[in-house]
C-alpha cells in the first residue's frame, strides 16, 4: 500500500481535514496529529478497523486504546456514567494532554478496551486533530502512531519512518508541543490513580480531586506474575536499538562516571553540558525545565541510534512535575537500567 503525506497549511486545511476523515469514515486507519505524540486513528465503532491498528503497530490485543473525542457531550454514549470526577478534570484540562478511565457502556467494542470493563477516553486540543474528529462524527480509537515498543514518534517524518506501506494517509500537523503522551488517570477507583505521568501533574490532579494516587508501576519495575492496572505499562517501551543507561548523580559524578569507559558512548545530556563531554552527544531540553524535555525526548531517542554507539549513558532528570513522565519514558527505555554516582 502507499502511504500519502499531507502537510497541512492554512491554505489547504479543510481538505486534508476531509482526506483524513474520509478514511476514518470508509474504516481505514490514519496518522494523524495531536498535542502530546502522533496517533493512529480509527473509528472507534468498527471492530474491523480498530483490528487494523493493532496488526499496523504489532500490538498485543490485550493492550487497550485511547478513545478521542472533541466535545464533552461525546463521552456520553462511550461511558455507563459520567463520574463527577470527570466533569471536574474536563472543566479544567480538557482539551489537552489528560486520559480517564471509566467504566465502559456496551457501545465500544471489546477489541477497543483490550477486554477491560473500562474505556480511557481523551479530547485532545491539537486543532487538527479536533476538526478530524468532528468531520468523522466517530469518536476515534488511536494509540501512539509508533511500531510497539519503540519510542512514540513527535513528527510525521518519524510517523512515516515507521509506517510507510501499512496505512494509507499521513497527515503531517507540526511537531508535537508536549512531546510525551498523554497522563493517564482511572477514576474506576476510589481514590482516583495516576497510571501514566505526562502533561498534566500529579499536583494539578490533585488541585483538582483532593488525594490521588500513584500507581507503584509508574517508577518501578512489575515484578514477574504481578497484574498490570494500564497493561501498555508491562510492556518494554521507548527503546531505542542501542541499550539505554541511567546515571544518577551531579554533572562532575557523571563526567567521572564514563570518562573511563572503552565503550563507543553517546551522551544524552542537557542542553548546554555538551563541551565539557567528551563523546558524542545528544541533548534532550534544558536540565531545569522538564517540559523541555519531554518536549525534546522521544526525538532524542530515535537520534541515539543514528549514531551508532555501542551504548548510551543518560543524564538523569527531576522526577518533580512534568519531570515524573520524563523519567518514567526514560526508565522504560532505560528496561529500569539506573546507576548511582553520588
Ligand atoms: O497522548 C496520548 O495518549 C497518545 C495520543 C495519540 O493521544 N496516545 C497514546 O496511546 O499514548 P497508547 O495506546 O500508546 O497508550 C495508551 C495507554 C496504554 O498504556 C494503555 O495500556 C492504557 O493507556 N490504557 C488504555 N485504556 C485503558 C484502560 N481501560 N485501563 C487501563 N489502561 C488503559
Ligand atoms: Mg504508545
Amino acid at each position: 500500500m502507499e502511504t500519502k503525506v499531507i502537510k497541512v497549511s492554512a491554505d489547504n486545511i479543510c481538505e486534508a481535514v476531509n482526506e483524513a476523515a474520509e478514511e476514518i469514515k470508509k474504516g481505514n486507519v490514519v496518522g494523524i496529529p495531536t498535542e502530546t505524540v502522533y496517533g493512529l486513528g480509527a473509528n472507534a465503532l468498527d471492530t474491523e478497523a480498530v483490528k487494523k491498528i493493532f496488526l499496523a503497530k504489532g500490538r498485543p490485543q490485550d493492550n487497550p486504546l485511547i478513545v478521542h473525542i472533541s466535545s464533552f457531550g461525546e463521552l456520553f454514549p462511550l461511558v455507563k456514567e459520567v463520574p463527577k470526577e470527570a466533569e471536574m478534570l474536563a472543566e479544567k484540562f480538557w482539551p489537552g494532554p489528560l486520559t480517564m478511565i471509566m467504566p465502559k457502556s456496551d457501545k465500544i467494542p471489546d477489541s477497543v478496551c483490550g477486554g477491560l470493563d473500562t474505556v480511557a477516553v481523551r479530547m485532545p486540543s491539537h486543532p487538527v486533530m479536533r476538526e478530524i474528529i468532528r468531520s468523522s462524527g466517530v469518536p476515534i480509537a488511536a494509540p501512539s502512531a509508533n511500531i510497539s515498543g519503540s519510542p512514540s514518534p513527535t513528527n510525521a517524518h518519524y510517523v512515516y519512518e515507521d509506517m510507510k506501506g501499512k496505512i494509507p494517509l499521513i497527515i503531517d500537523g507540526g511537531e508535537s508541543e508536549v512531546g510525551v503522551e498523554s497522563t493517564v488517570i482511572t477514576l474506576a477507583e476510589n481514590p482516583p490513580r495516576l497510571l501514566r505521568p505526562g502533561g498534566i501533574t500529579h499536583s494539578e490532579l490533585e488541585s483538582v480531586l483532593g488525594k490521588v494516587d500513584i500507581d507503584k508501576a509508574v517508577l518501578s519495575q512489575l515484578e514477574n506474575g504481578q497484574k498490570a492496572s494500564s497493561p501498555g505499562m508491562k510492556y518494554k517501551h521507548y527503546a531505542p536499538e542501542t541499550k539505554v543507561v541511567i546515571v544518577k548523580g551531579s554533572l562532575d559524578k557523571y563526567l567521572e562516571f564514563i570518562s573511563g569507559k572503552n565503550e563507543k558512548i553517546v551522551s544524552l545530556c542537557f542542553e548546554g553540558e555538551e563541551e565539557k563531554i567528551p563523546f558524542e552527544t545528544v541533548t534532550y531540553g534544558k536540565i531545569d525545565d522538564s517540559s523541555s524535555q519531554a518536549h525534546r525526548l522521544f526525538d532524542a531517542l530515535r537520534e541515539v541510534d543514528r549514531k551508532g554507539a555501542d551504548i548510551v549513558y543518560a543524564r538523569c532528570p527531576s522526577e518533580e512535575g512534568v519531570g515524573l513522565a520524563v523519567y518514567n519514558r526514560l526508565l522504560r527505555s532505560a528496561a529500569f537500567d539506573v546507576v548511582e554516582v553520588y
